[in-house]
């Protein structure tokens, strides 16, 4: 088992292993010694794992009870969070006692987002499901959910008091849900782990062999990053690679037609195509990039047209003032900040011969 300790203003440990899930309960005794548990979970994980996850609460002595929400980002919500809210006062959770996130970056936003606000904060364990919330969602303290005007917009940063990674969840993912957290391994390997990238490029099965290790990795990768920067005023940009153009397609076929990791996988090699291009990324980096992304069935472009995605790119709420600040590979493993003026985005991804 890996444990990488995470220290942010309230320091946590990552556990990544297979057969964590029938520990959870046991584990998380050791952070919280409340009386209750609420596990939330999703319609698609709780007949694979919800029992066992509430069978380990119990035996760890916990007055155990499970909330199952429609699986899908449509229901990451508030009127969902509302229906928690109820459920915890319902179950007279108090500020001791423990909630738990059992899923993908949809259960582990929306349940950290309650956790969060529910009596003004109360612990959360998250138990991520997904590849991307193992090596993502579950990492650096990031709650909230979605309104009509846009994605994530209503959240709070909360930190878990635990997660536990079971890699052996993973195994019943479907093989498109596998691919897109596939997109934020070479995207953390891109942008600081050349060693990683090669890891990846030498992986026998596109369902990684070397699972706990490549997860661990990009964890800590994640780790390192979110504690220098907790609240993404600086380097913790950097893990927005691929991500300005990647949410503006995702906009742009309306959050149903392209998939999050298949987005950022155009726009990382997007980006990289402009700036290699203008010299800005060593010669070479793009076809590195491209070639990964294409081992792991990952796209590489899309007929989108550009001109039709400004908009979505000009929304980022990651720009700061009147600038876009472009994360960019010096190469395979290095990336820096570059801000380009809104008004010249286009023509930055324009570049000669970029698209
Ligand atoms: N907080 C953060 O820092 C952060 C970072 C990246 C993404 N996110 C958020 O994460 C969400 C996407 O996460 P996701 O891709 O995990 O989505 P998800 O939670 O919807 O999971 C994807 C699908 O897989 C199913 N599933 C989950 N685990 C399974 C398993 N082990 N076996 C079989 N099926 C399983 C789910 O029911 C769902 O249908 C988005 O809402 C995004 O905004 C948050
Ligand atoms: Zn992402």
């Amino acid at each position: 088992m890996k444990r990488i300790t995470v220290n942010t203003a309230r320091a946590y440990d990552i556990l990544i292993s297979g057969g964590l899930l029938d520990k959870a309960g046991e584990l998380s005794r050791k952070v919280n010694g409340g009386q209750k548990a609420l596990i939330i979970t999703d319609s698609n994980v709780a007949p694979l794992y919800g029992g066992r996850a509430a069978d380990s609460y119990r035996r760890a002595g916990y007055d155990t009870d499970i909330l199952v929400f429609p699986a899908g980002e449509q229901s990451k919500k508030l009127d969902t969070v509302f229906a928690f809210y109820a459920r915890l006062a319902k179950n007279g959770l108090t500020r001791k006692d423990l909630l738990v996130a059992l899923g993908g970056g949809v259960t582990g936003d929306m349940a950290g987002f309650a956790a969060a606000t529910w009596l003004r904060g109360i612990d959360f364990v998250q138990i991520p499901t997904t590849l991307l919330a193992q090596v993502d969602s579950s990492v650096g303290g990031k709650t909230g959910v979605d309104i009509p005007e846009g994605k994530n917009l209503v959240g709070a940063f909360w930190q878990p008091a635990l997660v536990i990674a079971d890699t052996d969840t993973l195994d019943t993912l479907p093989c498109n849900v596998f691919t897109d957290g596939m997109a934020e391994v070479i995207k953390t390997a891109a942008i600081k782990d050349a060693s990683l990238f090669e890891l990846l490029k030498n992986q026998a099965s596109p369902l990684l062999e070397d699972r706990e290790r490549i997860i661990a990795r990009c964890v800590d990768i994640k780790r390192a990053i979110v504690e220098q920067d907790e609240r993404e005023v600086g380097e913790r940009k950097l893990l927005n690679f691929g991500h300005t153009i990647g949410h503006a397609l995702e906009k742009y076929y309306g959050y149903s037609g392209l998939s999050h990791g298949f987005a950022v996988a155009v726009g990382m090699s997007w980006i990289t195509k402009a700036s290699e291009s203008r010299g800005l990324t060593r010669p070479g980096t793009l076809s590195r990039l491209n070639t990964l992304l294409k081992k792991f069935c990952l796209p590489t472009d899309d007929p989108a047209p550009l001109k039709d995605l400004l908009s979505g790119i000009m929304l980022d709420k990651k720009r700061a003032g009147l600038d876009i600040g472009l994360v960019l590979l010096k190469s395979i493993g290095q990336s820096f900040i570059h801000p380009v003026p809104i008004d010249k985005t286009t023509e930055f991804l324009n570049a000669e011969g970029s698209r």
